[in-house]
């Protein structure tokens, strides 16, 4: 059986700390899946700080799914410029016209995955944030996050599949499962906060006093990644 760090501290931190985002909803509410699904797609190649003027001009000019799924390929493609890689742009405007003619987003990660550009990071955060899902979506930040609590020193990419299985635990508790949203949420603070590459704030970690690689003194070196 796999020891599961306690979920209610983590929470609770989060409830302290949470980053206040535009793509987040604020009083306990759920984001809007639109804004999630948009929020995703781009900071799976920009950070949150380049991400947000790039958001809040594509809300401005698309406001919903319906709005940016009518619009001309031209016009989306030019929102984008400067994000990079206009295979996602076209997934993007592809994905928003798969939306429209269903109907609006599926809540689940199977129907999810089979919309163009939603791959299993992407279908598990929109499940998990978006519709309340107990799912963790499994990004490099909670890769980093689950190699150190477990102490795992397989090195990346091999260690791939074992981190998602064992990141899956992660929200076994009863207030993770009451919370899949904010849990979700609180991985990516933890992983831009605290339980960052180089230098981790292990002192300040809700998490700390049931982290194998902390215990070990090993966190900052995790996860370990094969050379190229
Ligand atoms: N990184 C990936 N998804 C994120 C989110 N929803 N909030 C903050 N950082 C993220």
């Amino acid at each position: 059986s796999v020891i599961t760090p306690p979920d209610d501290a983590l929470l609770h931190w989060y409830d302290r700390h949470r980053r206040t985002l535009p793509w987040r909803a604020e009083g306990g509410r759920t984001p809007d899946p639109y804004h999630v699904w948009l929020s995703e797609i781009m900071l799976q190649q920009t950070t949150v700080t380049a991400v947000i003027p790039y958001y809040q001009k594509f809300l401005d000019l698309f406001p919903t799914v319906q709005a940016l799924a009518a619009a001309p390929q031209e016009q989306v493609l030019a929102a984008w410029a400067g994000l990079g890689y206009y295979a996602r742009a076209r997934n993007l405007h592809a994905c928003a016209q798969a939306v429209v003619a269903r109907g609006g987003f599926p809540a689940q990660v199977v129907e999810l995955r089979t919309l163009p550009g939603i791959g299993a990071y992407t279908a598990a955060a929109i499940a998990a944030i978006a519709f309340g899902v107990p799912v963790v979506p499994v990004d490099g930040n909670v890769e980093r996050i689950t190699a150190r609590l477990f102490n795992e020193h397989t090195p990346l990419p091999g260690a791939r599949k074992v981190l998602a299985g064992l990141a899956q635990g992660l929200n076994a508790g009863a207030e993770a499962q009451a919370r899949p949203s904010d849990f979700a949420q609180a991985l990516f603070d933890l992983g831009a906060g605290l339980c960052v590459p180089r230098a981790p704030a292990c002192g300040q970690c809700p998490w700390q006093a049931s982290c194998a690689g902390q215990a070990a003194g090993t966190a900052a070196s995790l996860p370990r990644k094969m050379p190229k």
